[in-house]
């Protein structure tokens, strides 16, 4: 792994020696081709709005009057509590805010309408696949990061106190068959992985990035009522996490509930259970329970449990990788990972706490349209998204290591996990988590996609849920750049091909994985954006210049969608 490092520098100079003195530069862009000098010692933004990201700027109509491409119900639709952001409405009209706007918004991700077709071209199909190959996360058998942070560089100390006060990456992803990881030296780090369906969209390895994403809850739900630390509790606390957020009964493999003190299975009685049951009704004092030190922290009111909302404490990494390309041209997450993201809830909000929240948010909404969305922090310790949870990220600096992200570039981590339709208490991946087989959904996606996967129905209406996208947004992205995806669901009038849509519903391979040459392309337009460090501009590694986004729309402008979509969760287990 060091020799691979070792190699980085030359393969940059490689580059930029085919790309005749400027691997990186493009035309039409403002941009240099020079790496831009990120401030991470910033606490304010030049894009104020970045908690706004891209996909509210796509032309939903080819055409005035045209068919109507609705990628936005994904993100923006009614919601059940305790997620009280109510978002029909943006499905209908580009009421964007920006002051002193006037009569037009301008589309500050500029990076969307630059054209890499050179610096796609300077990079050799060779040259991305050794580059994603390289681990830029472990280094000589430990965390680059961590190391780094240890003694963290003034550039990014923030508060200046010679400490990192922020996340350190701690996670191996070494996985045992349960999905734990393991540390160098074996013990549990906390961390388990587990398989989701990506969120239809732009999180579609097809568009792009394949990612994971691993939780972790506080020492006392690892813990036994003894204080020991025990796998086997912090399972069964898991499941009724799992539960308690998809509302639904998890499976367990058979758990003595005499030994936990608990009726998991509320079946009115202690024995052994083989699920955890789904109920909850606090009012007339029908109510579940974590098991081990949790059970005690939460009956003495140290900790909380409510249906949709995580436990205060509770972690989620998430690491967003390149594509590569396997021997056998199958296209699998690489080795490089683009990004490593976290997020830890910081402290319990009710569910009458967040409703207020949202009210109140709504009528700040409706006296200041046009004042951007505050959130708190820094790039050392995090953005706060108002309710309870902390996030931050780390991404590749121009060598391709990772390093924090700025008060900037983390404010677009904001808007997502905050007041979105989509999430429950801020997360989208752990409701959509799978279930079944032999480890129940407990693995990483390093082996790719493991099994064929159905497109799954969602709750109520029954749908199924790519299907739906695909029919709603009749493109594989919001900016319908994703040209193999249409060539293969839909004719060139725009019909659905019924035989792919068929395909689809049994095996989402079909939708979600592209073709490696697509995979290569997509990998080279991110690495020239890593080179020349613009993120603030965007992160969206087209393969071109996207054609159906706006650079400026009028306010309030109708986006042509008349009955706005329903996104219901997901049917599952
Ligand atoms: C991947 C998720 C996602 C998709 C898809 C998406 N949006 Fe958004 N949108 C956001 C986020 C995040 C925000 C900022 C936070 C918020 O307002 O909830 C936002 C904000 C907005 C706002 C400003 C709301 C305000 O109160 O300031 C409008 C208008 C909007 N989106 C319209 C659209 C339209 C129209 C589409 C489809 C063309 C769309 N969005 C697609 C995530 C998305
Ligand atoms: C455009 C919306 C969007 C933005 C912006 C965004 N995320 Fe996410 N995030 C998602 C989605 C969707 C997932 C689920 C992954 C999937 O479906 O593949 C996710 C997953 C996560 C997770 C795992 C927990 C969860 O919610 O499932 C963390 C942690 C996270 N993101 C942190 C961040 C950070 C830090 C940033 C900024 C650097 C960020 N996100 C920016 C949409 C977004």
């Amino acid at each position: 792994m060091n020799m691979r490092f070792a190699c980085l520098p030359c393969l940059t100079l490689l580059l930029a020696a085919c790309g005749g003195g400027g691997g990186v530069t493009s035309s039409g862009g403002d941009n240099t081709g020079q790496a831009q000098q990120v401030n991470l010692l910033a606490r304010t933004a030049t894009n104020t709005l970045a908690y706004i990201p891209p996909q509210c700027f796509t032309r939903t109509q080819d055409t005035e009057g045209g068919t109507v491409h609705n990628p936005c119900y994904a993100c923006h639709a009614a919601s059940s509590e305790p997620n009280y952001n109510n978002q029909q409405n943006l499905q209908l009209a580009y009421s964007l805010p920006q002051a002193g706007a006037g009569q037009y918004i301008v589309n500050p991700w500029t990076n969307l309408f630059k054209d890499r077709s050179a610096a796609i071209a300077a990079i050799s199909d060779d040259a991305v696949s050794q580059y994603v190959a390289q681990d830029n996360y472990l280094d000589g058998g430990g965390i680059a990061l961590a190391k780094k942070l240890a003694s963290v560089p003034a550039s990014w100390d923030v508060d200046g106190d010679g400490k990192w006060g922020g996340y350190a990456p701690d996670a191996w992803f070494n996985f045992d068959a349960r999905g734990y990881d393991r540390a160098a030296d074996g013990h549990a780090t906390g961390w388990r992985a587990f398989s989701y369906y990506p969120f239809p969209g732009a999180f579609m390895p097809t568009n792009g990035a394949f990612d994971d994403v691993l939780i972790r809850l506080p020492a006392a739900f690892r813990s036994n009522t003894a204080g020991v630390e025990d796998l086997d509790v912090y399972g069964v606390n898991l499941a009724v996490v799992e539960a308690l957020i998809k509302r639904a009964d998890i499976a367990i493999p058979a758990t003595d509930e005499t030994a936990l003190g608990v009726d998991l299975d509320n079946d009115g009685k202690l024995g052994t259970a083989t699920v955890v049951k789904y109920h909850w009704n606090p009012v007339v004092g029908d109510n579940m329970s974590y098991v081990g030190q949790a059970k005690t922290e939460l009956a003495a009111g140290r900790l909380h449990l409510a249906a949709g909302l995580f436990p205060e404490g509770t972690e989620f990494l998430h690491s967003v990788r390149y594509l590569a390309v396997a021997a056998d041209g199958s296209v699998v997450p690489a080795t490089r990972m683009k990004e490593l993201r976290y997020g830890r809830k910081a402290y319990w909000r009710s569910y009458s706490d967040l409703n207020l929240q949202a009210q109140m948010d709504a009528i700040d909404k409706r006296k200041n349209p046009d004042t951007p969305e505050i959130y708190g922090g820094d790039a050392e310790h995090g953005l706060n998204n108002n309710k309870g949870w902390t996030y931050q990220g780390f991404i590749e600096d121009k060598d391709g290591k990772l390093r924090p992200q700025s008060y900037e570039e983390t404010l677009f981590c904001m808007g997502c996990h905050s007041t979105l339709s989509a999430t429950e208490d801020g997360a989208f991946a752990f409701p959509r988590k799978l279930v079944g087989g032999s480890a129940n959904g407990w693995y990483h996606w390093s082996s790719g996609i493991r099994s064929v996967l159905p497109d799954p129905k969602r709750k109520g209406d029954g749908k199924l849920e790519y299907s739906t996208y695909l029919r709603n947004n009749r493109a594989g992205d919001e900016f319908r750049g994703n040209t193999e995806v249409l060539a293969r669901f839909f004719n060139a009038d725009g019909s659905e091909k019924a035989d792919q849509f068929a395909a689809l519903a049994s095996d989402v391979s079909v939708l979600l994985l592209p073709a490696a040459s697509r995979a290569r392309t997509m990998s080279k337009a991110y690495w020239a954006l890593v080179m020349e460090q613009s993120f603030a501009l965007g992160r969206d590694g087209l393969a071109a210049p996207a054609a159906n986004v706006w650079q400026q729309v009028d306010e309030n402008r109708a986006t042509g969608v008349v009955t706005p979509e329903a996104a219901p969760r997901l049917a599952l287990p």
